[in-house]
C-alpha cells in the first residue's frame, strides 16, 4: 500500500508557507499545473516496478511501449536508485528508501569495473544518493571503492580522466566534456577519506578540460582526444553531437554542471566563471525555445522541426538553482523556476495511465546510435528531482 500521505503534507506545507508569507511568489510552489495526483502516480510507478538485478529500467520505446533494460555496467544504470532516494527525500514516504536501497545493492559490481569513466554516473546517483540519507558505512567503503578505481583511468600526461575504450583505431585518448560529472565521485571521497589523491585528480581533471574544452563562445566540443605521449589535442569532435562544431545540448548541460559542481569542493572562482560563462551562452541562445527545453541540438539545420531533450533542460536546471546559490543572479533561478514549470505541464509529464516508471517524456538520448529520440530516459527524471530538491532548499532559505 502506497503512503502518499507525507507528500501531500510536505506539499500542502509549503503552499501553506507560500500564502501566509507571500514572499516565496514564483517559485516551486507556484508552480504545479498538472495535478499533485499526477506526479504521486509517476512516483508510484516507479515504486512498483519489479525488481530485477540484471535488468534497470533505461528508457521506454514508444512505437511498441516496452521498457528498455539495461545491465549495471551501462552508464545509465544508477540513475533509476537515484531517483527513489530522490522521491523518498521529497516525500518522506520509507517505501521509496527500502526499495532504493534493493536497486542500489545490484549495482556494487560495478566498483571493480575499470573499463568506463562512467563510475560517477553509476555509483554515486545511487550509492552517493543512498549515503546522503543513511551515512551508511558500507555505502562509504563501496564509493571509496570505485573512486579507486576510477583514478586508474587517469593519466598525468595528458591531466585527464581517459573517457571511452571503444574507437581504438580513430581516438588515442578520448576525454568527453560529460566526464566532468564523475568528477564529483572523486571530489567526495577526499571528504570521506582524507585522502587528497582523488581531489588533486579531480581538479587536474578539470584544469585540462577548461584550458582545451571550451570555444571562444562559451560553448564546449564534446569529444577531445589528446596524444598520449606529448598531452597534446590531436582532435576536437563531436560523438553526439549532429556536427563536430555544434552546440550538442546535452554536452552544454554537463558543462554547467559540471564547472558548478566543481566550485563547490574547490571555491575556485575560476570554475564558477566557466560555468556561468557556457550558462549564459546557452540559456540566451537564440534558439533557444520560450519554455526553456532547448532543442537536441542547437545547431541542427531542421530546427524547429527537430526534438527536445528534457533531460538537457533538467541538468541546466538543477545546475542553475546551484549557480544561483552561488551568485545571486536571478536569472539563473527563473530558468530553473520555468524548466520545472514547463516539465510539469501535460506535454511533458506522462499521464497517469502510462504503465512505466519514468516520470517525463521528451527526453534526447544518443544521436549516434539513433536511439531514444524523444523518449522518456531515466537521467531525465534524475535531474528533474534534483531540480525539485534543489528549489525546495532556497524556498526554505528564502
Ligand atoms: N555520456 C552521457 C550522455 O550521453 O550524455
Amino acid at each position: 500500500m502506497l503512503k502518499f500521505s507525507c507528500l501531500l503534507v510536505a506539499l500542502g506545507l509549503l503552499c501553506v508557507s507560500c500564502n501566509s508569507e507571500g514572499k516565496t511568489k514564483g517559485l516551486v510552489t507556484d508552480i504545479e499545473p498538472v495535478s499533485k495526483t499526477q506526479l504521486e502516480v509517476r512516483y508510484a510507478a516507479l515504486l512498483n516496478y519489479e525488481l530485477d538485478s540484471l535488468g534497470f529500467p533505461r528508457s521506454f520505446t514508444k512505437p511498441d511501449l516496452k521498457v528498455r533494460k539495461v545491465p549495471s555496467k551501462d552508464w545509465t544504470s544508477g540513475f533509476f536508485p537515484g531517483n527513489l532516494w530522490q522521491i523518498y527525500k521529497l516525500t518522506g514516504d520509507t517505501n521509496f528508501m527500502e526499495r532504493a536501497a534493493k536497486w542500489t545493492a545490484f549495482v556494487e559490481k560495478e566498483k571493480y569495473n575499470n573499463h568506463t569513466h562512467d563510475m560517477g554516473f553509476k555509483v554515486f546517483s545511487s550509492f552517493g544518493e543512498g549515503y546522503k540519507v543513511t551515512k551508511s558505512e558500507a555505502y562509504k567503503t563501496i564509493l571509496l571503492e570505485s573512486a579507486q578505481t576510477l583514478a586508474t583511468r587517469f593519466d598525468a600526461k595528458v591531466g585527464s580522466i581517459r573517457s571511452w575504450d571503444f574507437n581504438a583505431d580513430i581516438w588515442e585518448f578520448p576525454v568527453i566534456i560529460d566526464n566532468m560529472m564523475n568528477l564529483e565521485l572523486l571530489f567526495e571521497a577526499t571528504q570521506l577519506s582524507g585522502d587528497s589523491i582523488y581531489h588533486n585528480i579531480a581538479v587536474e581533471h578539470a584544469n585540462t578540460t577548461m584550458k582545451n574544452h571550451f570555444r571562444k563562445d562559451g560553448s564546449t566540443w564534446h569529444v577531445l582526444d589528446y596524444d598520449k605521449t606529448t598531452g597534446a589535442v590531436r582532435a576536437r569532435v563531436t560523438h553526439q553531437g549532429v556536427h563536430d562544431n555544434s552546440v550538442w545540448s546535452r554536452g552544454q548541460a554537463w558543462a554547467i554542471n559540471g564547472f558548478t559542481m566543481a566550485y563547490r569542493y574547490t571555491n575556485d572562482l575560476k570554475y564558477l566563471e566557466r560555468a556561468k560563462a557556457t550558462a549564459n551562452f546557452f540559456i540566451h541562445h537564440e534558439k533557444m525555445p520560450e519554455d526553456g527545453i532547448p532543442y537536441w541540438d542547437l545547431d541542427h539545420p531542421e530546427i524547429p522541426n527537430i526534438s527536445r531533450d528534457v533531460s538537457a533542460a533538467a541538468i541546466i536546471a538543477s545546475a542553475l538553482v546551484e549557480l544561483y546559490n552561488y551568485t545571486n543572479v536571478s536569472a539563473y533561478l527563473d530558468y530553473s523556476k520555468k524548466v520545472v514549470q514547463t516539465l510539469k505541464s501535460s506535454d511533458y509529464i506522462l499521464s497517469k495511465d502510462m504503465d512505466t516508471p519514468f516520470i517525463l517524456d521528451h527526453s534526447f538520448g544518443d544521436w549516434s546510435k539513433r536511439l531514444e529520440m524523444d523518449e522518456p530516459i531515466v537521467y531525465g527524471d534524475y535531474y528533474f528531482l534534483q531540480t525539485l530538491l534543489r528549489l525546495k532548499e532556497v524556498e526554505q532559505d528564502l
